[in-house]
């Protein structure tokens, strides 16, 4: 069973910019709700049971998110408005499953998994990634389910334009398993149009084996001079592991742009 969570939160918000110079952009609202909750509510309805913030000394505005008791307590202690007692219980509830690890030097994806590693339980574990928001079916529990089945990693799939290929993890890929699910040969992060192995692109879900803290240990910087979870993945390929790719039927929205984040917005809107 997959039981843990780890959504890497660290990150500068650079395409942010200049708003993420204050404010971390996950707690952004989307329809009045921050980001980040999709993704909490993703996970409670996958069955997740422990999630881990991978925060920074930067961010640390994130935690006071869900750690603001007195506040709550005071208002509530002074007008007992039913709109406040309710939000307070959702954010206790998610506050009861959250742990903290700190990733402080924005060293890539990789590092910040390989700061988890202590906390890790079981042979597998979920990882998402907050830009990434997937609406009107619950990714994560349909990789679950397929998890199950093949006892193997699992990471999510979508196909991109071609001419875009080189902003993302992409997949070449093995043999189908069914019309949504492949296995996997190899991954390369962010290839040139040139040598790009298809134009099917990794998008920010995976289910990954313990295996991988040992393999992000001695691993090289990559491209951009970043820690890729990427090229550790390539390397448990390399190394016989079997990886899934599962193109998910939900809706991708991209929140890691102030266009896409407009966007998604208005997407979840109206949806
Ligand atoms: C990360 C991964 C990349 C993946 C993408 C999905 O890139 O490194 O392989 O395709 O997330 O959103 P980033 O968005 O951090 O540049």
């Amino acid at each position: 069973m997959i039981k843990q969570a780890i959504i890497p939160l660290a990150g500068l918000g650079t395409r942010l910019l200049p708003l993420t110079s204050v404010f971390a952009k996950e707690l952004l609202p989307m329809n009045g709700k921050p980001g980040v909750e999709y993704i909490l509510d993703e996970c409670i309805e996958a069955g997740i049971k422990e999630v881990i913030f991978i925060i920074s000394n930067k961010k640390k505005i994130i935690k006071k998110y869900f750690y603001n008791d007195n506040l709550f307590k005071k208002i509530i202690k002074k007008k007992n408005d039913k709109r406040v007692i309710d939000v307070y219980k959702k954010i206790k509830k998610y506050k009861k499953m959250i742990k903290f690890v700190y990733q402080n030097k924005p060293l890539g994806t990789g590092d910040a998994v390989y700061k988890t590693k202590s906390k890790i339980k079981d042979n597998f574990f979920l990882m998402l990634l907050p830009d990434d928001l997937i609406i009107k079916k619950n990714c994560s529990k349909a990789m679950i389910s397929i998890h199950k089945k093949k006892k193997c990693s699992v990471m999510a799939s979508m196909k991109v334009q071609k001419k875009n290929v080189n902003r993302w993890g992409i997949y070449m890929k093995d043999k189908n398993i069914d019309k949504n699910n492949f296995f996997i040969k190899d991954v390369i992060e962010k290839p040139s149009i040139k040598i790009a192995p298809s134009n099917n692109a990794v998008i920010g879900r995976y289910i990954l084996p313990k295996k991988i803290f040992g393999i992000l240990k001695n691993q090289n910087k990559g491209k951009g001079g970043e820690i890729h979870i990427t090229d550790a993945i390539r390397t448990l390929i390399k190394q016989n592991n079997k990886f899934i790719g599962h193109s998910f039927k939900g809706k991708y929205l991209d929140c890691g742009t102030m266009h896409g984040y407009i966007k998604s917005s208005l997407e979840i809107a109206k949806s």
